[in-house]
């Protein structure tokens, strides 16, 4: 299928609904924009697609140069659109020179669409192909007439007189439950005759793809109409939308880590992004937070942690523990409220109140609650490293750049600023004095307690 098939996929509006100075299809869903997640079910169907852009296109090359560049101008094809005089979706498809005779029409905010379902389609051979959802709540969708009045989506061929946009339809036309998805398939020979008779002449002013279907009809063309799910199909406009399909791709994310065997505490309570890799056998508690490129491996991850782009191995977090991008952790116990950043950190106990960026800590250390590696002096970031079998008291502060050898002892309560050989003690605080008697001298005589 891969070679028969050319596919276009819409991303020029202006997605003035979303209200956000990011283009609509860059908004993500579990750590990837729209735009990239319908991209890559489109790779498993075509060698040639297209991607039709105009508001802010250039942000949105710039994604698709940094995550699919290789594929530019080979199997990927940027277009501008001319909005000015032909704005809408029927507008987009304009001057697209496809390479194959079969044209699989995409709208960029269908982030949910898997290529399995898009294959069903794309195996019907009428002339034009489209895809019909039956809802509830119809809003925000065009309206699909179909000459049955009481056809359901229980029918398998249900025939499509026109699409009627929310904004031209009459009340009793705002009725209709069944509406267009906006996935079609065409002859390319079809978008070649009827792109260039569609006209404005509606509440828009715009030129609709959706259109296309009642010029067709009129001349007697094949069209078949496919009943999809809305939980692949439905289209993101809003805010609103962004959390619902969020929603519906979180609950697979989850799904697929519990059947490879990740056991989840309230699993609807738990947030992880696509990339998120998880082998051998894991627990997340409620509340936890996975993002970025991350890779969980035979840990247990306690409630409300939040894990971002680190590697953690055989190890222990939370509850309430964050790990900042790039940290790397095996064998490793990480307590509550300990953030890391940058962090290495093999066979070692953190079990308290610690922030330890831009460090390494070997085998057998113990670093006591509340210790500081401080890092930043204001100008730069500075590396702490700590060696093998390190016992760092509590509540110290480790100031970078500085080395605490294997087989050392920092006092608790030190502030650590040169480096500290194998085999000492680091002490670094204020001695202690008792004054005695004083407390009645400031305070008179203590009352006594029978
Ligand atoms: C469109 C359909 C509607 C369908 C719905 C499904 C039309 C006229 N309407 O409506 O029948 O129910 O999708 O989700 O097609 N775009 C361009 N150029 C433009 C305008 C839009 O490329 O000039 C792109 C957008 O970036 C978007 C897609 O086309 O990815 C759909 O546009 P949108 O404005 O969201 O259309 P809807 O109003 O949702
Ligand atoms: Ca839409």
């Amino acid at each position: 299928m891969k070679t028969s098939l050319s596919i276009v996929i819409l991303a020029a509006g202006a997605g003035t609904r979303m209200k956000s100075d990011t283009p609509k299809v860059l908004h993500t869903l579990c750590g990837k924009a729209m735009l990239s997640l319908i991209l890559q079910q489109a790779l498993e169907l075509s060698d040639d697609i297209h991607i039709v852009l105009y508001h802010q296109a250039q942000k949105i090359e710039d994604m698709l140069r940094g995550e699919f560049g290789a594929l530019l101008d080979s199997t990927l094809h940027l277009h501008t659109q001319d909005v000015e005089h032909f704005p809408g979706t029927g507008g987009a498809l304009r001057g697209i020179e496809s390479k194959h005779n079969r044209v699989l029409v995409l709208n960029g905010d269908m982030p949910l669409v898997r290529f399995s379902s898009l294959k069903a389609l794309c195996a019907r051979t009428e002339s034009i192909v489209m895809s019909l959802l039956w809802l509830q709540n119809p809003d925000g969708y065009g309206r699909v007439l179909l000459d049955d009045k009481d056809c359901t989506q229980t029918q398998s061929a249900p025939k499509v007189l026109k699409i009627i946009e929310q904004k031209d339809a009459t009340p009793q036309e705002l009725e209709i439950q069944s509406v267009n998805a906006g996935v079609y398939v065409f002859d390319k020979e079809i978008l070649a005759r009827f792109i260039p008779r569609l006209s404005n002449a509606n509440a828009q002013k715009e030129y609709y793809l959706t259109d296309v279907i009642a010029l067709a009809r009129d001349e007697g063309v094949a069209i078949g109409g496919v009943f999809v799910n809305e939980s692949e199909y439905m289209g993101v406009n809003d805010k609103i939308h962004l959390s619902l399909a969020q929603e519906v791709l979180l609950g697979r994310l989850r799904e697929q880590a519990m059947a490879n065997g990740v056991k989840m505490d309230m699993p609807h309570t738990i947030y992880i992004e696509s990339d998120v890799v998880f082998e051998g056998e894991c627990v997340l508690e409620n509340g936890v937070r996975i993002c970025g490129k991350s890779l969980v491996r035979d840990s247990h991850i306690k409630a409300h942690s939040v894990i971002e782009s680190s590697v953690v191995i055989k190890s222990d977090i939370g509850p309430m523990a964050h790990l900042r991008p790039n940290s790397y952790i095996t064998d490793t116990h990480i307590g509550n409220f300990v953030e890391l950043k940058s962090a290495k950190l093999e066979g070692v106990k953190a079990g308290h109140l610690s922030y330890l960026g831009d460090c390494e800590i070997g085998e057998g250390s113990n670093i006591g609650a509340g210790v500081i590696t401080c890092n930043y002096d204001g100008k730069a970031k500075h590396k702490t490293s700590i060696g093998q079998n390190v016992f760092v008291g509590s509540d110290c502060q480790l100031i970078a750049p500085v080395c605490l050898e294997s087989n050392t002892l920092i006092a608790a309560g030190s502030t650590i600023t040169h480096n500290v050989p194998s085999g000492a003690l680091a002490i670094a605080r204020g001695k202690q004095h008792n004054k005695l008697g004083f407390f009645e001298k400031f305070f008179g005589k203590a009352k006594q307690s029978n």
